[in-house]
């Protein structure tokens, strides 16, 4: 099949490369021509595990393609896969300017019959939006699909090659059926839904997935208060097939490109639709909450955070990323800039990216020695291997105190009890305190 991707981030170049990598040619296509011209060289503009070796293997073998050029992208392609930005707009909505962009760009060039897909995250109304807007600039026929995805940053490549689901929604069933038909080498479950089902699917989960985080976080945060274990809390509650285990990992909040701005915009359509939705203002209120546990809980320990050193171990929102998008280390890093702390900070991939958003507010290590060296107190912020394969008794041998502030509860008991002098502080479970006295 032949297909045209518009927009190469996350999810337009891996769905993109994905396609290609079954058999279907096809062609992405950006406005950037630095970045087009180095995905035509086999490099990635993100970090993303095995990404660039399937570019490289599809672009090599004359299945991929990158073009700045939208007619030569969209001329011949029968399906036209959009998948722009979907940013926040300062009133929570989704700013969806790229996509109405996008769809002139579509207007002007489609072939007859093609099929319009959007894999963009829209609010609910978009896609029959959209639909008019390419009608009424082209005479041409044409068929519309919602099919938005479902992958995570840093597996991005297995949650589109083994989806759990993939959702196509439509009201025209010659169109679905060829999208259905698309996706079949992958061979996954298919759902088909009408147009507004499909959208609200994907909002829906996300959602869903940022309260279940929220609701393990408070839980935590009780656990630490009643002397409970939110580890043994969450595997007993994941055990039962109707909770799951999946995103019950207590820590400092979600962060990253969806959860914040998907959970905001469904607030803001049910607000439009008159529908008080206040479980997901909860759900916000409560994570931003959470991204400053470690700080108050360094408040209190130390007293005084000023001049004190505080390395930071993690920046990207998640590891296997370096994206630092609505990421607690930014929160964190702000808190700790006004409180006059003196904040180190070291990340395996995100430092660059940090950096056009923190500045010279933290100072930035190339190691993790680096960071900790005669440090205060060490932050763990995201859940890097490389952290959790810390030997803490070196650790907290370079520390100035040897404290340790823990976001993501990267280590085991045992581990943190075998150091001769350690504070450790996980969440939603009781402090740790080895050869010391507090
Ligand atoms: C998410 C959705 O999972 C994906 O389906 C959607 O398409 C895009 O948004 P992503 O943002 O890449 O993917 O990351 P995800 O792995 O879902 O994590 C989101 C945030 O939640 C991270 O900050 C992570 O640290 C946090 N999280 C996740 C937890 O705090 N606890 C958990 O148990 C799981």
């Amino acid at each position: 099949m032949k297909i045209a991707v518009l927009g190469t981030g996350y999810v337009g170049l891996s769905t993109g490369v994905c396609l290609s990598e079954v058999g279907h040619h096809v062609i992405c296509i950006d406005i950037d021509d630095q970045k087009i011209n180095r995905l035509r060289q086999g490099i990635s503009p993100i970090y993303e595990p095995g990404l660039e070796d399937l570019l490289t293997k599809n672009t090599a073998a004359g299945n991929l393609q990158f073009t700045t050029s939208h007619q030569e992208g969209i001329e011949n392609a029968e399906v036209i896969i959009i998948a722009v930005g979907t940013p926040q707009r300062n009133d929570g909505a989704a700013d969806l300017s790229y996509l109405l962009q996008a769809a002139k760009d579509v207007s002007a060039h489609l072939k007859p019959d093609s099929i319009v897909v959007i894999k963009s995250t829209v609010p609910v109304g978009t896609n029959d939006y959209v639909k008019s807007i390419i009608t009424n600039h082209t005479k041409k026929p044409f068929k519309m699909v919602s099919n938005p995805e479902f992958l995570r940053q840093g597996s991005a490549i297995k949650d589109t090659m083994k989806a759990d689901r993939i959702i196509i929604g439509s009201e025209d069933k010659e169109a679905a059926l060829k999208i259905q038909e698309m996706y079949r080498p992958l061979n996954v479950p298919i759902l088909m839904t009408n147009v507004r089902s499909a959208e609200m699917i994907k909002y829906a989960s996300n959602a869903f997935l940022a309260t279940k985080i929220s609701f393990i976080n408070e839980i935590a945060n009780l656990c630490e208060a009643v002397g409970a274990n939110i580890i043994d809390v969450a595997n007993g509650m994941g055990k039962d097939k109707r909770i799951g285990e999946a995103f019950l990992q207590a820590g400092i909040g979600y962060g990253g490109s969806c959860f914040p701005k998907d959970v905001k915009a469904l607030l803001h359509t049910a607000g439009l639709h008159g529908v008080d939705f206040s479980l997901l203002r909860e759900t916000i209120a409560i994570n931003d909450e959470q991204q400053k546990l470690l700080f108050t809980k360094a408040c209190s320990r130390l007293k005084q955070l000023k001049d004190k050193k505080i390395a930071m171990l993690g920046l990207s929102f998640k590891p296997e990323t370096d994206d630092m998008r609505e990421a607690p280390s930014i929160k964190i890093a702000h808190l700790l800039h006004e409180a006059e702390a003196k904040v180190v900070a070291y990340d395996p991939v995100a430092k660059d990216n940090a950096k056009k958003i923190l500045g010279d507010t933290i100072e930035y290590a190339s190691s993790v020695d680096q960071a900790i060296e005669n440090a205060d107190a060490v932050f763990i912020v995201t859940e890097w291997n490389e952290f959790k394969q810390l030997d803490l008794t070196e650790v907290t041998k370079h520390m100035k105190q040897p404290i340790i502030f823990d976001g993501r509860n990267c280590f085991e008991e045992n581990k943190i009890r075998a150091c001769s002098k350690i504070e450790y502080y996980p969440v939603g479970k009781p402090a740790i305190v080895v050869g010391l006295d507090t």
